[in-house]
């Protein structure tokens, strides 16, 4: 039969065949994977700020030794996402200039302030373990380049959020101002982060598509309500609560119940108006700004050897 291209794709999609760089791919498909892959490496590149900021005031040596190599990971995913995203055709510059200029979207979550050092144990354990549960199918998502990408990814984020969990675990543990310390945190960071997965499944314009393409392995809510399930379980052996009272096991369902979310909040931030917004984008421009003059000596290098070589 003569197939068109569309069903040749779709077909390879179905029967679980990779895609690769070279291959024949959708424009929609391509544009959709540009939008995923250098958002979720603005994320990552973006994810260093409220963490780093932390770094010269972790509590010991060994804390900062162990904080110092997750952000350093963080800058790793990006470099690998971005990497991913430029087999698809689109140039590191113009990502970066999508990101600098406010076009591109980030991840919410790193719009929110990190006020105390129990809000690096909450991200590591809320934030990474969300990212975590988002990701693990990214594994198997149809695009071979970004598939690859994830799988190391993946393996350093479950470092992330064991090093999370242990700062709340000890911070559990500790003095009654510690505790306190480490129940605000999980109270001010657990709303964003069921907010990371997404607008609910029927306000999500690309999922269902993303999911015919095998992009995406499950919905927005399908990956909220496991993470809410295993939350809840977790947050008792630290012997905190999860800010919702709503929040309950439901025998018919298999699942917990859970509260409302907060969509306005949402969309503020996703729309550039949430608390670090502009303290975020100011510190990428700043970054890139000051690095001008590396990227000249580099090129002024490049242009330099190839004249020798020349002569
Ligand atoms: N923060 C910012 N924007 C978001 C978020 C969020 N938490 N969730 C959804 N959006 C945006 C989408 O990017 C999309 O905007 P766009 O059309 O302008 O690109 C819009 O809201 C509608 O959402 P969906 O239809 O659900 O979009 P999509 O199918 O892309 O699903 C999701 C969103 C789940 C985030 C998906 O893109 C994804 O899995 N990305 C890869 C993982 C990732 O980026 N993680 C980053 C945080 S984890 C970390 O870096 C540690």
């Amino acid at each position: 039969a003569n197939l068109t291209n569309e069903e040749v794709f779709q077909d390879k999609v179905d029967q679980e065949i990779r895609i690769e760089p070279k291959d024949w791919m959708p424009e929609a498909y391509r544009q959709t994977l540009i939008r995923q892959i250098s958002q979720h490496a603005h994320s990552e590149i973006i994810g260093m700020l409220p963490e780093g900021n932390w770094i010269t005031r972790a509590p010991s040596l060994k804390r900062k030794a162990i904080l110092l190599a997750k952000v350093q990971d963080e800058a790793g995913h990006g470099l690998y996402l971005y990497s991913a995203a430029e087999t698809l055709g689109i140039t590191r510059d113009q990502m970066y200039e999508q990101l600098h200029s406010g076009q591109a979207k980030y991840s919410s979550i790193f719009n929110y302030p990190t006020l105390t050092w129990a809000d690096v144990g909450a991200i590591g354990w809320l934030v990474d373990g969300a990212a975590i549960m988002n990701q693990v199918p990214l594994c198997r998502n149809s695009y071979g380049p970004y598939a690859r990408a994830m799988v190391r990814v993946c393996k350093e984020e479950s470092f992330h959020q064991r090093q999370g969990f242990e700062i709340l675990l000890t911070l559990s543990r500790g003095t009654e101002a510690q505790r306190n310390m480490a129940q605000d945190a999980i109270n001010r960071w657990w709303w964003p982060s069921i907010m990371m997965f997404g607008p609910g499944d029927e306000a999500s314009p690309h999922t269902a598509q993303s999911m015919r393409w095998k992009i995406k392995r499950f919905t927005n809510d399908e990956l909220r309500q496991k993470f809410v399930d295993i939350c809840a379980e977790q947050v008792k052996i630290l012997g905190f609560t999860l800010p919702d009272e709503e929040l309950k096991w439901n025998d018919a369902s298999g699942h917990y119940d859970f509260g409302a979310i907060d969509w306005t909040e949402f969309n503020n931030v996703i729309r550039g108006n949430g608390p670090c917004n502009k303290q975020r984008l100011d510190a990428r421009r700043k970054a890139w700004n000051d690095g001008a003059w590396v990227r000249e000596a580099a090129m002024a290098h490049t242009e330099k050897r190839k004249n020798r070589m020349a002569a």
